[in-house]
């Protein structure tokens, strides 16, 4: 699902296009004239592009014609970077100087033969263009895109959900609390397990126990591991100890060394550990792991949170936890505030019976809420919300039996194609990342994803659309520095799972399982394997 990122592309090909240094350099090459072509040629292939993201979702055919359509749009966009390149070099290296260093780097035939081949790929690059334009069955309609959806005032005053925030969760923590706490057990180490869907709120449940007094207090060590990914027995153990001594451990030691050390940190201790996200099937895999948690002093306690019951029963619990939905009234509370929040543009009270209409649709799911939530804060006219309640929403929810996703999807319509191209990117991060927020805007940068504005620098605007996919609830657990600002964050896995899907094939983040790979990569991430 490329469109969204291509339809930002193709607008900084025009920019550029269009940019004097670059006419400049047209003119001196003898190229003016092809690459206005190009530009007038890339302006009405842009014109579609937000309709073809729309049909996509229902016709292949529409699919198949923007992968093509990628490929010519990445090479455009590279051969404006060449240019761009030659333009930046001119103004550094002005007048004479230019003209010695461009002789120590090309000779003058060289250069004839640079100028030569910038000129075929432009043709090439404007033919292919012209001929993917033409070449469909399909009509596109020219759209232009929306403008931007957040006010400067509904940034300041909008209070998105934080963590201390949990609603209706109370008596879960107690239950689980009293588990961990009060009931006897005869092994040494005993297993607890919170099953439920995703998006339920297990981990915020997890969170919530971890975080208790009462659980400090009760137990010598806490540890959290998020284990998400593949089942292996080293990195487990690497993640178990890191939270253990804050330290990550050399990933080329052996199995012996890791298994040692795990001893060194845990034996003889009342510990309680949260492995958080569990996927892992394999009793044998599991085994292996808990005899050597069994090290540990008597009430030390393990609770695993995930979507299966049969991975729970793997870990051989005393206890099941089955996390219910949250009823009508929490559901309504937590929906209250995420579409709310502060406003005071609408007459809340107009909007209740039909909030309650759409809250029912997402039967008790946190993450759904907020999400739905999140979208209906951008909206203000009653008829707005009525028309996503009875179109959007209602066809989301038909398409498969599980809501979720297609409701976090919906959320991804929403955004204005900029944040949909910072979302996407976030695919190459591995899962539970947290993400350092002033990095991820420079990367974003890097990209050329940050939309420059005369009275803002790039970092500021950045910064301005991470909030905004902070507040749409794409990142959570947001953490502060001492002045307020946000330095780090998360993204929920199923958000993850949900940008990976609309990165498509072109964006990949390579692990050791990872064999086929698209021919039309464009972004690959290598994760340091550090546990
Ligand atoms: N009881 C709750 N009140 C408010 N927000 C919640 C609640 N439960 C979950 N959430 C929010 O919903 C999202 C998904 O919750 P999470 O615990 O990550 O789900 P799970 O681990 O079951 O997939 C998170 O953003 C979380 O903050
Ligand atoms: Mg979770």
């Amino acid at each position: 699902m490329a469109d969204a990122i291509l339809f930002n592309i193709a607008e900084a090909i025009i920019l550029n296009l269009g940019s004097s240094a670059l006419k400049e350099i047209g003119l001196l090459w003898g190229v003016k004239k092809d690459l206005r072509k190009l530009e007038n040629t890339m302006s009405s292939v842009k014109a579609v592009l937000l309709d073809a993201e729309e049909k996509q979702l229902h016709n292949h055919q529409v699919r198949d014609w923007l992968q093509k359509l990628q490929v010519v749009v990445y090479n455009a966009d590279n051969l404006v970077d060449e240019f761009q390149i030659e333009a930046l070099r001119r103004r550094v290296m002005p007048g004479n100087k230019m003209r010695k260093q461009v002789c120590i780097f090309f000779s003058s035939s060289n250069q004839l033969v640079f100028r030569l081949n910038m000129s075929h790929k432009i043709k090439e690059i404007r033919e292919a263009l012209d001929e993917i334009k033409e070449n469909r069955t399909f009509t596109l309609e020219d759209r232009y895109e929306e403008k931007e959806l957040v006010s400067p005032i509904s940034r300041e005053t909008h209070s998105y959900v934080r963590e201390e925030e949990v609603i209706g969760r109370d008596h879960d923590r107690k239950a689980i609390l009293e588990y961990l706490v009060n009931v006897e057990t005869i092994e040494s180490v005993s297993f607890i397990a919170i099953v439920g869907i995703g998006g339920l709120g297990k981990t915020t449940l997890a969170q919530l126990v971890y975080n208790d007094d009462i659980v400090k207090k009760h137990f010598d060590l806490t540890l959290w591991v998020c284990v998400s990914d593949a089942f292996d027995l080293k990195p487990v153990i690497g993640k178990i100890i890191k939270s253990a001594s804050n330290r990550s451990i050399d990933q080329n030691l052996e199995l012996d060394q890791f298994q040692s050390r795990l001893r060194e940190e845990i034996d003889g201790k009342k510990y309680f550990l949260v492995l958080d996200d569990v996927w892992n099937e394999d009793s044998t895999k599991w085994d292996s792991l808990s005899s050597l948690l069994m090290g540990g002093a008597r009430g030390s306690r393990v609770l695993v949170t995930t979507r299966s019951e049969k991975v729970a029963r793997v870990t051989r619990p005393f206890q099941v936890y089955h996390l219910k939905v949250l009823d009508q009234d929490k559901s309504w509370s937590l929906f209250e505030k995420q579409a709310f929040g502060q406003r005071v543009d609408i007459e809340k009270s107009d909007f209740v019976a039909l909030g309650k209409e759409i809250v029912e649709k997402c039967k008790g799911l946190p993450l759904a809420i907020k999400s739905i939530g999140s979208i209906l804060y951008f909206k203000t006219p009653k008829a707005d919300w009525l028309f996503f309640k009875d179109n959007e929403l209602a066809k989301a929810i038909q398409q498969e039996d599980n809501i979720i996703i297609p409701t976090l999807k919906l959320s991804y319509n929403h955004l204005p194609s900029y944040l949909k191209h910072c979302f996407a990117y976030c695919s190459l991060f591995p899962k539970d990342h947290k993400f350092e927020v002033q990095m991820l805007i420079k990367l974003w940068m890097a990209q050329g994803f940050i939309k420059a504005d005369q009275n803002q620098c790039l970092e500021d605007i950045g910064y301005g659309y991470f909030l905004d996919l902070l507040w749409r609830s794409f990142f959570q657990e947001a953490e502060k520095d001492e002045c307020g600002n946000i330095w780090s964050c998360k993204m929920h896995d199923l958000m993850h799972d949900l940008a990976i899907l609309v990165a498509g094939t072109g964006s990949v983040l390579i692990d050791k399982d990872s064999i086929n790979f698209d021919e039309n990569l464009v972004h690959v991430s290598f994760p340091a394997l550090a546990y």
